[in-house]
């Protein structure tokens, strides 16, 4: 990949979670790899100049917590002392309110003057990662800069999600943007799209040419998404509570990977073209009636007990009792739906989603379930269940494709077992794929926008969720309660069993295929 060019790097929200464990890292990573010229900058914005223990923040203390970041949350450790040594000049602190034109008159002498010791060109890649309420007056105060500032260069800016908290939020914060920017200098993040196993969807679907002639409703059953999480939102009950777990992933996560799944053929892989495809299929969904919302949307609230993180039990008291949240909370921490994407290629087949915390294990794959060969040649000699074919694909941990399929057990006896063929990026090309941010951030700075979102693309997955979280403002009935550590509540397993199917992961378990090919 050849390398971006220099620019200033000013990110919004520099104290916050996000930016020391992902954001800070990946500038340094894309640094270490040459992605990034030594031609830059790196002003952190905050609203503090003090930090919660009352130590000042200015440009040491923030190049000290930049460091402790990089040692702790970069992908390639021990730091580099020498690298190091020649960035952290480059990396500035100013602290000021995100709309206040006095302050943003400073970050722009700031800029100015780092334009000058760094060479940056004039370039700018604002990255916004502030709590949302703050978007707007970033926005404009940047953007009154924009159309008033004769420095020359690209200016291009990143945004956080959440992109609004329904659809008309979303497209009023579209407004704000476009009176001061044009829609080629923004770029809607999604973290998911700079995951490896995102971008390899296209790859897989249209690059293979098994796939497309059986990539529709005569071969496909159904498909079924699930994004668990193992980590309660206790800790961030603040931003959970007014959140949810439809607004958190499904909206934006979880809708990318469907798209990806079930978008058409792209007719070049240009943003525009790719871009298109999606907005398609959040277009092609079937609206929800009132009546039908209950029993095609499940939500649900773990309850108090304990849940697995990285070998440890961990307790909880349950969402409801979580610092911040009401104890009338019906925020769920769990949602499962069931989508219908009606055009030609998906009428009638199922999408089933679901994703929570507290769950059991953490994972986020879709699987292709195909349709079942006619059973009539087994039944008769074979007692046990013969498994459809499943194709899986892993988006994490061990980002990776799973084929599975059936084959007979050598031996006199027709005996038939579930077999996997394995494809993992790991052991197949021995690299680690990039943390998604290191590819988002490089993209943001080469202005390619194919793996963020588009102001329609963000809407038109709004207006899908917004009749279900009107539904639910509305609804006294309550998100059902689930054991933390389980796979949600169980009307999430009656959603996709009344239908004659399973989740592959349920609390039941499933008989592992035996891995017949690794790659
Ligand atoms: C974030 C959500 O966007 O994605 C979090 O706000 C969630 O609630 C996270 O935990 C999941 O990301 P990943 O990459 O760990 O699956």
């Amino acid at each position: 990949m050849p390398q971006a060019a220099q620019c200033a790097i000013v990110i919004f929200g520099a104290s916050g979670d996000l930016s020391q464990l992902k954001l800070v890292p990946a500038i340094y990573e894309l640094v270490r790899e040459g992605l990034l010229s030594e031609k830059f900058a790196l002003i952190g914005y905050a609203r503090s100049n003090q930090k919660k223990d009352g130590t000042p923040l200015n440009d040491q203390t923030y190049r000290n917590d930049c460091y402790e970041a990089i040692k702790k949350n970069a992908r390639h450790k021990p730091i580099d002392e020498a690298l190091w040594k020649r960035i952290q000049d480059k990396i500035y602190y100013v602290a000021g309110a995100y709309d206040g034109v006095d302050d943003h008159a400073r970050l722009a002498a700031a800029l100015a003057k780092a334009d000058q010791a760094h060479q940056c060109g004039g370039n700018r890649l604002y990255y916004i990662s502030t709590p949302p309420d703050a978007f707007e007056g970033i926005i404009s105060r940047l953007g009154e800069r924009l159309k008033s500032d004769p420095a020359t260069g690209w200016k291009h800016l990143i945004i956080e999600k959440p992109f609004g908290r329904d659809l008309a939020s979303a497209i009023h914060l579209n407004e704000v943007l476009h009176k001061y920017w044009t829609e080629d200098q923004v770029f809607r993040i999604d973290h998911y799209l700079g995951k490896e196993a995102l971008q390899n969807m296209m790859v897989m679907r249209f690059a293979n040419s098994i796939f497309e002639p059986i990539w529709n409703y005569k071969y496909i059953d159904h498909v079924q998404i699930t994004v668990s999480e193992t980590l309660s939102a206790d800790d961030r009950a603040g931003y959970y509570d007014h959140s949810g777990a439809m607004r958190d992933m499904i909206q934006n996560h979880i809708f990318q990977l469907m798209a990806l799944v079930a978008m058409e053929p792209p007719v070049a892989l240009d943003a525009t073209s790719i871009r298109d495809e999606k907005v398609k299929v959040y277009r092609s969904i079937r609206p929800m009636r009132p009546d039908q919302i209950d029993s095609m949307c499940i939500r649900g609230q773990y309850g108090a007990g304990s849940y697995m993180n990285k070998d440890k039990s961990v307790p909880t008291n349950g969402y409801l009792k979580a610092k911040g949240v009401p104890p009338s909370s019906m925020t769920e921490t769990f949602a499962a739906i069931k989508l219908y994407i009606d055009n030609w290629r998906w009428g009638g087949t199922p999408f089933y989603i679901r994703t929570g915390k507290c769950l059991n294990r953490k994972l986020s794959e879709a699987t292709v379930r195909f349709r079942s060969p006619p059973l009539t040649l087994f039944q008769k000699q074979h007692e046990a269940t013969v498994y459809p074919n499943d194709l899986i694909i892993r988006v994490q941990p061990e980002e990776g494709i799973s084929w599975r399929l059936n084959a007979k057990v050598p031996g006199g006896t027709l005996n038939i077992k579930s077999v996997a063929l394995e494809f993992q990026y790991k052991t197949a090309f021995h690299v680690e794929p990039p943390e998604a941010y290191e590819r988002l951030i490089y993209d943001g700075m080469i202005g390619d926008q194919t793996l963020f979102i588009r102001a329609d693309e963000t809407e038109a997955a709004w207006q899908v969720i917004d009749p279900i979280e009107q539904h639910w403002a509305k609804s006294a009935l309550r998100p059902q309660e689930y054991a933390p550590g389980s796979w949600g509540p169980q009307k999430s397993c009656d959603l996709i069993e009344d239908d004659g199917r399973r989740w592959i992961q349920d609390n039941d378990g499933e008989a592992e295929p035996i891995i017949a090919c690794s790659l």
